[in-house]
């Protein structure tokens, strides 16, 4: 039996996998140890392998097939566009993919202005603004505390991930718009969704079955 090689996305979302994973029976007690600096873990058991990659990475991985199985977030899958199966959504990580800044950027929205988006998805945001909306308006891309570019003047408005809601409360930006909805979803690779299909199916069943 070859290895099942199953891509996780460092962080919330890998230690939330694992958990779902314990409960149809999938463990890796290696993976817990927060202060190893190992990078690929193996259930021989099981015959399946883990690696933990950043989030971007997740999807590249399981297109070219390095990795079987990928867990990542819709956002990730949207912004990185790669080809690959979208098979399962797994529910934990829920989010919204908002327009977000603060109440007089509504005004911008409306009109035909240009205008200026800062995000840290820009396929995202250009497909939302050039496809869904027909604005034309400049993507500035950042990478990360994007919420300050409406308050220091580089764009009116943000294309962002809104979880709580506090991060925009706390600095005076509202959603304005609701791009699409977001969670962390299961991704296999389209030769071993062939290949691997009774594994890979099994595997798809058992978790639909703890979700
Ligand atoms: C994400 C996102 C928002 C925040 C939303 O940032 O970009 O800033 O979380 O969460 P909330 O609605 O619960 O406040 P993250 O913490 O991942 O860091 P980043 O700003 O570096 O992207």
């Amino acid at each position: 039996m070859r290895y099942l090689t199953v891509a996780l996305t460092k962080g919330r979302l890998a230690d939330k996998t694992l958990k779902t994973f314990e409960k149809i029976g999938i463990t890796c007690e290696e993976m817990k140890d927060k202060n190893s600096r190992k990078l690929i873990f193996v259930n021989e058991e099981l015959g399946l392998r883990f690696f933990l990659a950043k989030g971007p990475d997740v999807p590249t991985y399981v297109e070219y097939g390095a990795a079987d199985i990928g867990i990542v977030g819709k956002d990730t899958i949207l912004e990185e566009g790669r080809k690959l199966y979208e098979v399962l959504d797994l529910g934990f990580g829920a989010c919204r993919m908002c327009v977000c800044g603060p109440p007089e950027a509504r005004e911008a929205l409306e009109g035909n202005r240009q205008i200026r988006v800062a995000t840290k998805y820009p396929a995202i945001a250009k497909d939302y603004f050039y496809n869904k909306k027909h604005q034309t308006v400049e993507i500035i891309k950042l990478n990360g505390s994007i919420e300050l570019a409406p308050i220091v003047g580089l764009a009116e408005v943000i294309v962002d991930i809104v979880e709580t809601g506090s991060t925009l409360r706390e600095n005076g930006l509202q959603v304005l718009e609701e791009v699409c909805p977001l969670s962390a979803r299961m991704v296999v690779n389209q030769v071993s969704m062939k290949m691997e299909d009774e594994r890979i199916r099994r595997l798809i069943e058992n978790l639909r079955s703890v979700l």
